[in-house]
C-alpha cells in the first residue's frame, strides 16, 4: 500500500467542559512531510492521539485513505498501526528493556523480523543517531536527548508508512537537532512515507515542511506552504511568528 492521505473532518475533543479541538479539518498530504504548529495547550499532542486512536473525538470523522476510523474497532487500529511509527512527546519509553531492545520492540511486537535481523536493523539505526555503542544501557541511564534519539530510532525502525513526530527535536542540543531533522528526511525520501511532525522549531518547520498546519483556539487558522507562512499577512499568523522569532 502506498502512503495514504489523512483527512480530519469536524474533530470536536474536550476535557472537562474545556474544548481543546473545536471543529478541525484538515487534509495530510501522503508522501509528504507535514507539520503542525500552535502555542502550547493548543491541542496539537490531542490532535496526534486522535490520529493514532489513542483518543475517541466526541465527535467529527478520521479517514485514513477511504477508510473511515472513527468508529473502527482496536483490531482496525492495531493493523493499521503495524504501518505506522510513534513518537510521543514523553519518549514513552520501556524503562524495564534496555535502549536496544525499545529500539527492536516493534519488530519483535508485530513478528516483522528474526530477533537477529531486528538487532542488526537496530544498531544501524542507532549508529545514524550516534548510539550504536549504547545498545545494552539501561534507560534509566540516558540522558533527554538521549532518549529522543531512542525514541525517533524506535519509530522508524519498521520503515512506517505513516509518521508521527511529537516534538522530535525539543530537549537536543542544535548540532543533535539537525542530525534528527536529517535522518527525518532522510527516512521520509526512502520510505516515501506520510510524515506528521509537531513542532516548536520554527526553522525546522520552514525549512523541512512540505505542508504547515497552524492550531489556534481549536481550530485551523492556516494550512499552506512555508512560504505562504512566512508571507501571511492574518494578525493571528503574524503575532504567532513574532512570538516564536523572540523566543528564538
Ligand atoms: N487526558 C487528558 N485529560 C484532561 N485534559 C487533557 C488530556 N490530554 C490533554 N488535555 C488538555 O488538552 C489541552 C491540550 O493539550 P495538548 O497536550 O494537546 O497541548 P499541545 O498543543 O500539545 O501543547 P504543548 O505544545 O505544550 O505540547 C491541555 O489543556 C491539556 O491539559
Ligand atoms: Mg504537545
Amino acid at each position: 500500500m502506498a502512503a495514504p492521505s489523512i483527512k480530519i473532518v469536524d474533530v470536536v475533543k474536550t476535557f472537562d467542559g474545556d474544548k481543546v479541538l473545536d471543529g478541525v479539518s484538515l487534509d495530510i498530504l501522503a508522501g509528504k512531510i507535514n507539520f503542525i504548529i500552535g502555542r502550547s495547550g493548543e491541542g496539537k499532542s490531542v490532535l496526534m492521539k486522535i490520529l493514532t486512536g489513542l483518543y475517541q473525538p466526541d465527535s467529527g470523522s478520521i479517514f485514513y485513505g477511504d477508510k473511515n476510523l472513527t468508529t473502527a474497532r482496536t483490531k482496525d487500529w492495531n493493523a493499521l498501526r503495524r504501518k505506522m511509527g510513534l513518537l510521543f512527546q514523553d519518549g514513552a519509553l520501556f524503562d524495564s528493556m534496555s535502549l536496544g531492545e525499545n529500539v527492536c520492540f516493534p519488530l519483535w511486537f508485530h513478528h516483522l523480523a528474526s530477533p537477529s535481523e531486528a538487532r542488526k536493523r537496530a544498531k544501524t539505526l542507532l549508529g545514524e543517531l550516534g548510539l550504536a555503542e549504547a545498545f545494552f544501557s539501561p534507560i534509566s541511564s540516558l540522558s533527554t536527548g538521549e532518549r529522543k534519539r531512542v525514541a525517533l530510532a524506535r519509530a522508524l525502525i519498521m520503515e512506517p508508512e505513516i509518521v508521527f513526530f511529537d516534538e522530535p527535536t525539543t530537549g537536543l542540543d542544535p548540532i543533535l537537532s539537525s542530525q534528527v531533522d536529517e535522518l527525518i528526511v532522510h527516512a521520509q525520501k526512502k520510505t516515501g512515507a506520510t510524515v506528521i511532525v509537531v513542532s516548536h522549531d520554527m526553522a525546522a518547520t520552514l525549512t523541512l515542511a512540505d505542508t504547515v498546519t497552524l492550531l489556534h483556539q481549536g481550530v485551523v487558522v492556516f494550512n499552506g506552504t512555508p512560504k505562504q507562512l512566512s508571507q501571511s499577512d492574518e494578525p493571528e499568523i503574524k503575532l504567532f511568528l513574532s512570538a516564536v522569532n523572540l523566543e528564538n
